[in-house]
C-alpha cells in the first residue's frame, strides 16, 4: 500500500514518523510524500498547543474528499492527539479508520494488516520501557537528509510545567539504556550519517531518575552519553535538543565546551524572564540562573550561540512580566527563537487560572519579540562578514538552485554559489561575503 505521514509539531514527533515510515516499508508498503499519490494517509498529530490540534483536525476533514475519488483511502491518526483524543476523534470523525498512541508505533504494520478486515482501530494503551520496539528503526538512505540522523535518548517527561500537555499525553519520562543509544548510532554512522540530532523532551536530565533540582554539579549522564557518541568515528556533529535550563549542571557545560562534535548552537527553553511567572509556570529557576548558563557557556565558548522557547501571554503576565521577559531576551542575544501564544490546554494545572490576556494583546507581544529577535539577528550576523566557517552541505537553496547552502556549526545557514564536485553532507569551507538578518551568503574557499 501507498502511505503518506504528514507530521505536525516537534521534532519528537519527525522522528516517530520516520520510525513509522521505516517499519511499514519493512513490512512491503510504500512512503508517498503527497496525498495523492497514497492509498492511506497518516496524520502523525500535536497536542502542544489548541491551532495545532485544529490544523490537523481540518486536514482531516479536508481530505475526505480524496474519497469521492478513492474510496478505498484509509485515514489514521497518530501522536499527541491520538494518544489524547483517539477515541473521541474516532467517534466524531467517520472517514478516520485508525489512531495509534505515541508509544504504539510498531503497532502501525498490524494495524494495516488488520484494517484489511475491519475498519476503527485504537491502539494506545501501552506504556512500554524507553526501548519502545522500532525506535531504532531509520529509513537513511531514503531520508530527505540522508547524513543526518535523529536519536531519540527518552519518552515522556518528568517535569509538569503548569502549561504543558505533555507529561499527560506521553506519560512518565522514560530513558533508553546508553548501549542502545550509542548502538544506534554507530549503525547510523556506518551508513554515512556524519550529523545527529539527540532527542527528548528533557535530555539534560537523561539518566537522572527522580531527582529534583538544584541537581548536583559533577554528575551528568547525559555529558557521558555525548562524550560516548562523540567517540564514533564517521560522526562528525551531534546537536541535541531540549534540555531543561534546571538540569544543566558544570560537568555538562565543560562537556559541551569541551567535545569538538556538539555543535555550539544551544537550544535552551527560557519560557519567560519573569521570576515571578516561572514560578507560576513550575519552571524552577530564575532569570538570574538561565543567564548564568548563558554566560558559563559563553566564556568558555566565545562564539557558542543561543535558541529558545517563549511563552507569551501566561496568565497574569503583566507588562512588567513581558519587560522581563523582553530584557533577558535582550541581554542573552538569541540567534533563534521560538515565541508562543499562551494556549491553555485541558487537565494541565495553569487551565484553572483565567486565561486573562487578551489576544490581541499576546499577539502585541508576540510582535514584540519577533522584532527584537530579527534586530539581534541582523546585528550578529553583519558582525560576520569576512569570518570563515566549515558548513555541513544541505543541498540547492530554495529559490535558486545555482546556489547552495549548508549549516555552520552555530546552525547558521550559508548560501554560496555551488562549486564542481559537491553533494549533500560534504564539508566545505565557506567565507561570509555578505549578510541579512535571515541568511550569510558566503564564498567557497580552501581551508
Ligand atoms: N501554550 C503555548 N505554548 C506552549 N508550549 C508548551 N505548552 C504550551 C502552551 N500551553 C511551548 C513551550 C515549549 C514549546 C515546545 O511549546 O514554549 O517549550
Ligand atoms: Fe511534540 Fe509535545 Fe506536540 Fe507531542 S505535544 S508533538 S511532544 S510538542
Amino acid at each position: 500500500m501507498k502511505i503518506y505521514i504528514k507530521t505536525y509539531g516537534c521534532q519528537m514527533n519527525e522522528r516517530d514518523s520516520e520510525s513509522a515510515a521505516a517499519l511499514l516499508a519493512e513490512a512491503g508498503h510504500t512512503i508517498v510524500y503527497t496525498e495523492e499519490e497514497a492509498d492511506a494517509v497518516i496524520l502523525n498529530t500535536c497536542s502542544v498547543r489548541e491551532q495545532a490540534e485544529i490544523k490537523a483536525i481540518g486536514k482531516l476533514g479536508i481530505m475526505k474528499r480524496l474519497l469521492y475519488e478513492k474510496p478505498h483511502m484509509i485515514f489514521g491518526i497518530m501522536g499527541c492527539m491520538a494518544q489524547s483524543r483517539g477515541e473521541e476523534l474516532l467517534q466524531k470523525i467517520p472517514h478516520l479508520d485508525f489512531a495509534v498512541g505515541t508509544d504504539n508505533i510498531h503497532a502501525l504494520p498490524e494495524i494495516f494488516e488488520d484494517l484489511a478486515k475491519e475498519r476503527a482501530k485504537i491502539r494506545k494503551d501501552a506504556r512500554f520501557g524507553a526501548d519502545t520496539p522500532g525506535i531504532d528503526a531509520h529509513r537513511v538512505e531514503e531520508a530527505d537528509k540522508p547524513y543526518c540522523a535523529f536519536i531519540s535518548i527518552s519518552r515522556g517527561c518528568n517535569r509538569f510545567c503548569s502549561y504543558c500537555i505533555v507529561p499527560y499525553v506521553r506519560g512518565r519520562e522514560r530513558c533508553r539504556e546508553a548501549d542502545s543509544i550509542v548502538k544506534e548510532a554507530e549503525m547510523l554512522a556506518e551508513k554515512g550519517v556524519v550529523e545527529i540530532m539527540l532527542l527528548g523532551q528533557n535530555v539534560a536530565a537523561y539518566g537522572m531518575g527522580d531527582v529534583l533540582p538544584p541537581i548536583p554539579d559533577d554528575e551528568s549522564p547525559f555529558a557521558d552519553l555525548l562524550e560516548r557518541i562523540s567517540a564514533i568515528e564517521g560522526i562528525r556533529r551531534i546537536r541535541f535538543t531540549s534540555p531543561h535550563p534546571a538540569f544543566f549542571n558544570k560537568k555538562l557545560i565543560e562537556m559541551i565546551a569541551r567535545l569538538p562534535k556538539v555543535c555550539k548552537n544551544i537550544h535552551l527553553p527560557m519560557q519567560s524572564g519573569s521570576d515571578r511567572i516561572l514560578k507560576e509556570m513550575n519552571r524552577p529557576y530564575n532569570s538570574a540562573q538561565y543567564y548564568k548558563i548563558v554566560e558559563d557557556l559563553r566564556s568558555l565558548v566565545p562564539h557558542i550561540n543561543f535558541s529558545t522557547d517563549i511563552i507569551v501571554g501566561f496568565p497574569t503576565e503583566t507588562e512588567e512580566d513581558f519587560n522581563a521577559t523582553h530584557a533577558l531576551m535582550h541581554k542573552v542575544g538569541f540567534d533563534n527563537a521560538f515565541i508562543f501564544k499562551y494556549s491553555p490546554r485541558k487537565g494541565t494545572k495553569s487551565s484553572k487560572m483565567t486565561d486573562d490576556v487578551p489576544q490581541a494583546e499576546k499577539e502585541r507581544r508576540n510582535q514584540v519579540l519577533l522584532a527584537e529577535l530579527e534586530e539581534t539577528n541582523k546585528r550578529k550576523n553583519a558582525a560576520l562578514v569576512g569570518e570563515t566557517f566549515e558548513l555541513l552541505v544541505e543541498g540547492p537553496s530554495k529559490r535558486n538552485a545555482e546556489r547552495w547552502s549548508g549549516r555552520t556549526d552555530t546552525f547558521k545557514t550559508v548560501v554560496f554559489p555551488k562549486p564542481e564536485n559537491i553533494k549533500e553532507g560534504d564539508f566545505i569551507h565557506v567565507k561570509v561575503t555578505s549578510a541579512t538578518s535571515m541568511t550569510l551568503y558566503g564564498e567557497v574557499v580552501e581551508k
